[in-house]
C-alpha cells in the first residue's frame, strides 16, 4: 500500500525514520495522470533502493502563459492506485502553498545556464528554470539517494543532471527508457487530446527519427538530415518547433561526432508532441 503524505512535517519524520535504519532511498518525481512510462520509472526505484517515493506536483512555475497549467489533467485516484500497484511506499502530494509558501511569483529560483538556451528551452522560456526549481525544492524534501527521471524527456534529464553535478546535490541521476506505445508513439499524458485522425498521424514522429538514425548512418549530412525531417513532418500535417541532430550532451553537433541523439517537438493541431532517440554512428 501506498502512503499518501501531503504534510512536509510528516515527509520529514518518516525519511528520517527510514535513514536512521540505514535504508537507501529512490525518489521518482512526476505531475501526475500517471501511465506505464511512469511506472516503469517506479520499477526501476524499486529495483534501486529499500523505500521509493513518488511525487505528483503539477507545477505551476514550469508553465508559460500560453501553456496547459489548468487544464493539465488531475487524476488523483488513478495515480494513487497505480503507484501501489507499481511498489511505491510514499506519494508526496504537496500542495501550491507547502510548495511556494511565499507564492509561486515569489519562488527562490533556480536557473541552470547553457543547456536550457537551446531546443526546448528556446521554445519554452522559463520552462527549464521552473523544473529545476521545483526539483531542487523535492531533492530537499525528500532527500533521496537516487532520483530516476525518463529519457522521453532528453533536455530535462541533461539538466537535472548538469543541475545535480553543479550544486553538488548527493543524489544519482538514474535515467529510464522511454516507454511506447505498440506503433512507437511515446506514451505521455497529452496524447488523449488527439483526435482519432491526430492520434493515426502521431506516430510519425517516432518514425522520422528512425529515418533521421538510417540517413546518418548511411552518411548523409546532418542539415540534410534535419531539413528531410522537418519536411516530411510538416507534410505529414505537424507544425515542427525543431527536428535536430545533437550530439548527447546537446552542445550542438559536427559531422566528425558519433554519440548523437535526434530531437523533435512538433505540434497536431492543439497538442505539443516531443520525442528523441539516442544513436552511435560508426
Ligand atoms: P511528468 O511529465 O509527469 O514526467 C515525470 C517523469 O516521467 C519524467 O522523468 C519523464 O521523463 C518520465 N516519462 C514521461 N513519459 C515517459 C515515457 N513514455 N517513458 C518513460 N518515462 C517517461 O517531467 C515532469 O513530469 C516534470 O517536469 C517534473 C520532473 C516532475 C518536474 O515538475
Amino acid at each position: 500500500m501506498t502512503t499518501i503524505i501531503d504534510e512536509l512535517a510528516r515527509l520529514r519524520e518518516t525519511v528520517r525514520g527510514w535513514k536512521r535504519g540505514g535504508g537507501r532511498i529512490a525518489f521518482v518525481p512526476t505531475m501526475g495522470n500517471l501511465h506505464a512510462g511512469h511506472f516503469s520509472l517506479v520499477s526501476l526505484a524499486r529495483e534501486r533502493a529499500d523505500h521509493v517515493v513518488a511525487s505528483v506536483f503539477v507545477n505551476p512555475t514550469q508553465f508559460g502563459p500560453q501553456d496547459d497549467f489548468a487544464r493539465y489533467p488531475r487524476t488523483p485516484q488513478h495515480d494513487a492506485d497505480g503507484l501501489s500497484e507499481a511498489g511505491c511506499d510514499v506519494l508526496w502530494m504537496p500542495s501550491v502553498d507547502t510548495m511556494y509558501p511565499f507564492g509561486a511569483s515569489n519562488a527562490v529560483r533556480v536557473q541552470v545556464p547553457g543547456v536550457t538556451d537551446v531546443l526546448e528551452g528556446a521554445h519554452r522560456p522559463g520552462h527549464f528554470d521552473g523544473v529545476a526549481t521545483v526539483v531542487a525544492r523535492l531533492f530537499l524534501q525528500v532527500q533521496p539517494d537516487v532520483a530516476v527521471f525518463g529519457r522521453k524527456d532528453y533536455q530535462q534529464l541533461a539538466v537535472i543532471s548538469y543541475l545535480v553535478e553543479e550544486m553538488s546535490f548527493p543524489v544519482a541521476i538514474v535515467p529510464g527508457p522511454t516507454v511506447r506505445e505498440p506503433d512507437g508513439l511515446a506514451m505521455s499524458s497529452r496524447n488523449q487530446y488527439l483526435s482519432p485522425s491526430e492520434r493515426a498521424v502521431a506516430t510519425e514522429i517516432h518514425s522520422t527519427l528512425q529515418s533521421m538514425r538510417a540517413a546518418v548512418e548511411s552518411g548523409d549530412a546532418l542539415a540534410d538530415v534535419e531539413t528531410a525531417a522537418e519536411r516530411r513532418l510538416n507534410e505529414a500535417g505537424f507544425d515542427v518547433d525543431y527536428a535536430a541532430i545533437r550530439r548527447r550532451d546537446l552542445r550542438g553537433a559536427g559531422d566528425q561526432d558519433s554519440q548523437l541523439v535526434a530531437l523533435i517537438a512538433a505540434k497536431l493541431g492543439r497538442t505539443r508532441l516531443i520525442d528523441n532517440l539516442e544513436f552511435e554512428r560508426h
